[in-house]
């Protein structure tokens, strides 16, 4: 008897901190980083890709021999079976068992597709942002990924850049809050939960400068706009408890964001005190070569290594060289430890040691919930903008008995799918004309005639969109994008639609009937000649699996449009950049610093969306016209809908600094709220300016000033002063 229990005491004593669930995570990875050696630290340090790689800009292939005390991999499957047994291999067959992290681009949803980021924002609606990624969250979980590569909260100027659809737009602040909104929703109220998975804010920093929409081009950010625009967006997000950042593949007026010590490390770690990992893009640390910082691959593992990234994506650099790095003393085993002590705080604040295995539930338990729809449909309709509506073309009255629909996107699926939508079916997609035909297939006769194709020069389909035209009461042209117009490496030189969509347009207009254009695209779009032809245009945007019903929910009148945009739709590529907060330039005088070739003014600002009621907003009040630097100052304005149907308004509150030591942008968005209000009521909107927070300028080292002075809050075309006084 006294033997059994002195050996079982022995065993108990000898079970490590590191598996002791009931030991604070900081000590776990204290005592699991003191057993390591210093290979195993450094592949920690390592991802590779595992599974087939759909992705055509990620040289990676598939990679079967897996190290089984790797870090991260890159899952390019949705089978948690296969993912458990790579996980079991490196739970039970490596010396200390450490559970691999597994993550994948989940970007606008996993199975259920929603919105791309570009769109979500114009829905203004950030509770619905958070509820979706939520739900994408969960299907990614059950398919065996703990960590996505989004947010990405680079802010976007440039429509010609591929990537602004994956971006929440062109200001700073909208930007924070969504991604802070699907921080929230991914990583739920704790990482461990059943349901959540890590976010990674990406692409640290100042990718969204890219070079006349170039990507993987050099970008020039001035200090200034490094701290007033890209910025902001990050730390709101770290401060939301992000747990991993993704280094950028541009680089900073110079020294790339994957080998930016001060970003990456005096920024990230030191003043914002973020203690997850990051981690480079795909291949980022081998590109310091071409980027001409690095002469080696060894160089560039040193750099990457030393400016504070913590893990090589896809590379193997770090795999290949950190070793010897710190044999020539280097690279300091401080550092190593300090790296791996990061990334194995995610995983175990994911539980990861704990519960390392996916459970298995069945496809249908996991993916296409009834709640998941409900939030992409819903999603999708309060991200449609309407853009024009002459002579209330919208809703389609009852009494057209005969809809024409024409055009390359009225059939199609794949590509409202939208880019970044790899676990996406075009089965699960509802297309245009599905949705018309459920919405007005009792009432009125649709015509379907494709009439040409995304681009090319076919003419040969447009005889019969004349035809189906002409006997119709009214034309539903829908045209747009294809789904890899944008994305990564997703450039275009123009914003414009290709030629044989406009020209087929003008072809239409001939036979006089009302054209009603649905446009669904990744970026804002020239839509200089369009715009005439159109008597009323709706933006759908690449909606993801439920934009049939919404849209045609809008078009009938059963769905009130609520979406304003997040970017503005320049008038032709020529205006590209701009956007609403530029700074005030040196002659203001109207014919001073505009073309003279075009209007100088975009076709559509940013926050531009219609409705259809109407809302008539009181005078803007403020509780006085004199704060100290300390006090708090309400705005509030009434907003009156004095239509016939009930609406959903976003109120959108700007702050300008007319005289400041730094030349301000000429109005900044720092608040909106989006309300319903019923037909004929009144609701209140609200706006508590907090100066340090809402009027403040950062210089360009991130310091923080309040000026007293003369201040404005704007709100819709009203501008009211007051003072900060000493
Ligand atoms: C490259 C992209 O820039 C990044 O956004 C993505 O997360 C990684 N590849 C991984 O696929």
């Amino acid at each position: 008897m006294g033997l059994i229990s002195t050996v079982f005491i022995v065993s108990a004593q000898k079970t490590p901190i590191y598996k002791d669930k009931k030991a604070p995570i900081e000590s776990r990875i204290k005592d699991l980083i003191s057993r390591m050696t210093l290979d195993e630290k450094i592949l920690q340090l390592n991802q590779f890709t595992v599974g087939y790689n759909t992705n055509v800009n990620n040289e990676g292939g598939v990679i079967k021999e897996i190290p089984i005390g790797i870090g991260s991999l890159i899952y390019f499957g949705t089978d948690p079976v296969y993912r458990n047994e790579i996980q079991r291999n490196a739970i039970e067959k490596s010396r200390l068992g450490i559970p691999i992290l597994f993550g994948f681009d989940v970007i606008h949803g996993f199975r259920a597709v929603y919105p791309i980021a570009l769109a979500q924002a114009c829905s203004w609606n950030p509770d619905l942002v958070k509820s979706a990624s939520e739900m994408a969250a969960r299907e990614t979980k059950l398919s065996g990924i703990d960590w996505t590569f989004s947010p990405m909260i680079d802010v976007v100027r440039d429509p010609r850049w591929g990537r602004v659809a994956e971006s929440y737009g062109e200001d700073s602040y909208t930007n924070a809050i969504f991604g802070v909104a699907a921080v929230n929703g991914y990583q739920g109220k704790s990482l461990s939960d059943r349901f959540s998975i890590a976010a990674c804010l990406k692409h640290f920093v100042g990718y969204g400068e890219s070079e006349g929409g170039r990507d993987y081009h050099a970008t020039d950010v001035s200090a200034q706009s490094l701290w007033e625009t890209y910025l902001p967006p990050f730390e709101a997000c770290v401060n939301a408890g992000a747990a991993t950042v993704m280094s950028g593949f541009n680089d900073i007026s110079g020294v790339p964001a994957t080998a930016n010590h001060y970003t990456l490390t005096e920024v990230l770690k030191r003043r914002w005190k973020h203690d997850g990992f990051v981690v480079s893009d795909w291949s980022a640390i081998r590109q310091l070569m071409f980027q001409g910082v690095a002469g080696s691959r060894k160089d560039t593992g040193f750099k990457a290594f030393m400016a504070g990234v913590e893990m090589d994506m896809a590379d193997s650099i770090y795999l290949e060289n950190l070793k010897i790095l710190v044999n020539e003393k280097k690279v300091p085993v401080k550092n190593i430890d300090d790296a791996v002590s990061r990334v194995l705080r995610v995983k175990f604040r994911l539980g990861l040691f704990d519960n390392p295995y996916t459970p298995i539930v069945s496809e249908n338990e996991r993916y296409l919930s009834t709640e998941s729809r409900q939030v992409t449909e819903q999603l999708a309709e309060e991200s449609m903008v309407l853009l024009k509506n002459s002579n209330n073309t919208l809703p389609i009255s009852s009494s057209v008995k005969q809809i024409a629909l024409i055009g390359p996107m009225a059939a199609d699926k794949k590509n409202l799918l939208g880019s970044w939508s790899y676990n996406g079916r075009e089965d699960d997609v509802e297309s245009i004309i599905e949705g018309i035909e459920k919405e007005f297939g009792k009432t009125a006769t649709i015509s379907y005639a494709k009439g040409c194709d995304f681009d090319g020069n076919d003419e040969s389909g447009f005889s019969d969109a004349i035809e189906a035209a002409k006997k119709s009461d009214i034309i539903l042209l829908c045209l747009g994008e294809k789904k890899d117009w944008s994305g990564e490496n997703a450039s275009r030189s123009s914003i414009a639609l290709p030629t044989i969509q406009e020209k087929m347009a003008v072809e239409l207009k001939k036979t006089g009937k009302p054209i009603v254009l649905v446009l669904s695209n990744g970026r804002p779009l020239e839509l200089v000649r369009l715009e005439p032809i159109a008597d009323a245009i709706l933006e759908i945007w690449q909606p993801g699996i439920a934009g049939g019903s919404p849209l045609a929910g809008i078009l009938s009148g059963r769905i009130n449009p609520s979406g304003k945009l997040s970017m503005t739709f320049p008038l032709t590529t020529g205006q590209i950049p701009t956007y609403y907060n530029s700074r005030p330039k040196a002659r203001p005088y109207p014919t001073n610093g505009i073309y003279q070739d075009i209007p100088t003014n975009p076709l559509y600002w940013m926050g531009y969306g219609l409705s259809y009621t109407s809302y008539k907003y009181s005078a803007m009040t403020i509780s006085s016209s004199k704060i100290k630097r300390n006090e708090k100052l309400i705005a509030e304005v009434e907003v009156e809908n004095t239509g016939k149907i009930a609406g959903l308004e976003t109120v959108n509150w700007y702050i300008s600094d007319p005289v400041c030591t730094i030349s301000r942008p000429i109005k900044e968005l720092k608040y909106f709220e989006k309300k319903e209000i019923v037909a004929g009521g009144k609701v209140k909107y609200r706006f508590e300016i907090e100066p340090m927070r809402d009027l403040s300028y950062t210089n360009s080292e991130g310091k923080r000033f309040l000026e007293a002075g003369e201040y404005f809050v704007m709100v819709n075309d009203q501008k009211v002063k007051f003072e900060i006084i000493e």
